[in-house]
């Protein structure tokens, strides 16, 4: 286990925000983290961080700042059709993605190269190029933070929707996740109707796994900054769910809108209704709308929480003031 005070989060956020915890801790068992519950060490405000992908910090940390170093990628079942594989939290996500396309497991190959960890990928229901990561999930085994007992949840218990679980809601900050299973398929069951994903395949017949993640590399590529080079967290807002009647009444004057089926409603991505304001590129301060993905905002170099802020609030306020709908953060403002 180590722990640090004062320590900085620099290297522990893609946004690049220059920040300091109190304390960080990071735990490579179940067991070293009951060891911290049971001998009173947890501090509030505590907050459990995977890559810190999806985060804003808005300012120091003044608490105590959990990581899971928690790995193993094990086989726990498995019947002719599919592989129960238990990873650790604190695997990388893609990491897990590249093994499963090595050894010829199907499933998680359209979500090649989302940034974070296999902890995050349970807690926010990763998705892209028309696969939920809640798709692939049998079971959360989690830490319960108060009295460092076990619970494990089936996917059912975990109440997933878009970019939703119950991690984010009710159970909020009451655990911590050890493992996530996810079952993989031994044959291709494809998923290449999103976007342009079969114009990116090279033209042959039977596709694999690993085509398909070399396509989605690609495609992400092109789109999304690296936040090695350009800090960023993915997506800074959430796709809104309207009603069937706001959509229709949207269609009449966008006739080429993009939009998807959801529960609840119509989707319509948010990043196409920002580039429709104009504000692919735009710059306020050090902070920017991404020029080619407007769902995604930047930090052109030594930006402040306080401009990606404002940026964030500016690009709101401009989609509601053209299309009436309101848009949300995926990103959690800390
Ligand atoms: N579009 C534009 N202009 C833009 C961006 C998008 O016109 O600047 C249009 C696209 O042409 C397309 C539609 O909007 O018709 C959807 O765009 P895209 O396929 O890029 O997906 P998205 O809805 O903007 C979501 C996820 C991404 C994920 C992609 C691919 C959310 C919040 N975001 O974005 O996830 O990679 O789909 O499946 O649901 C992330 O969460 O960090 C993330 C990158």
């Amino acid at each position: 286990m180590k722990i640090y005070n004062d320590y900085s989060l620099l290297e522990k956020n893609t946004f690049g925000m220059d920040v300091k915890a109190r304390c960080f801790v990071e735990y490579d068992s179940v067991e070293e983290l009951q060891e911290l519950i049971r001998d009173g060490k947890l501090q509030q405000p505590l907050l459990h961080i995977g890559q810190g992908s999806n985060l804003l910090f808005t300012k120091d940390f003044e608490g105590m700042v959990l990581h899971s170093a928690i790995r193993g990628v094990d086989v726990v079942g498995e019947t002719a059709e599919w592989t129960d594989v238990k990873v650790g939290a604190g695997v990388v996500w893609d990491d897990f993605v590249a093994e499963a396309v090595e050894r010829g497991w199907y499933g998680a190959e359209n979500l090649s190269l989302i940034p974070g960890e296999v902890g995050a990928s349970a807690v926010q229901n990763i998705g892209a190029y028309g696969v939920e990561v809640k798709d692939l999930i049998v079971e959360v085994e989690c830490v319960d933070l108060q009295s460092g007992a076990v619970r494990t949840f089936q996917n059912a218990d975990c109440q997933y929707a878009y970019r939703q679980s119950v991690f984010k809601h009710e159970l909020k900050g009451r655990y911590a996740v050890a493992y996530v299973t996810y079952r993989l398929l031994k044959e291709a069951k494809l998923h290449l109707d999103y976007g342009n994903i079969r114009s990116v395949l090279a033209d042959k017949k039977d596709y694999t796994a690993k085509d398909v993640r070399n396509a989605i590399i690609d495609i992400r590529n092109q789109k999304l900054p690296d936040p090695k080079v350009t800090g960023n967290a993915g997506s800074f807002f959430m796709n809104p769910i309207v009603s069937q009647e706001k959509y229709e009444a949207l269609l009449k004057e966008y006739p080429t809108m993009p939009h998807y089926e959801a529960k609840g409603g119509v989707k319509i991505p948010a990043g196409w209704m920002i580039d429709q304001c104009g504000l692919k590129g735009f710059q306020m301060g050090r902070a920017a709308v991404h020029d080619k993905q407007a769902l995604v905002l930047v930090n052109k170099g030594g930006a402040s929480s306080e401009e990606i802020v404002a940026l964030a609030r500016k690009v709101q306020e401009k989609v509601k003031e053209k299309f009436g709908v309101d848009i949300n953060a995926e990103v959690n403002f800390i």
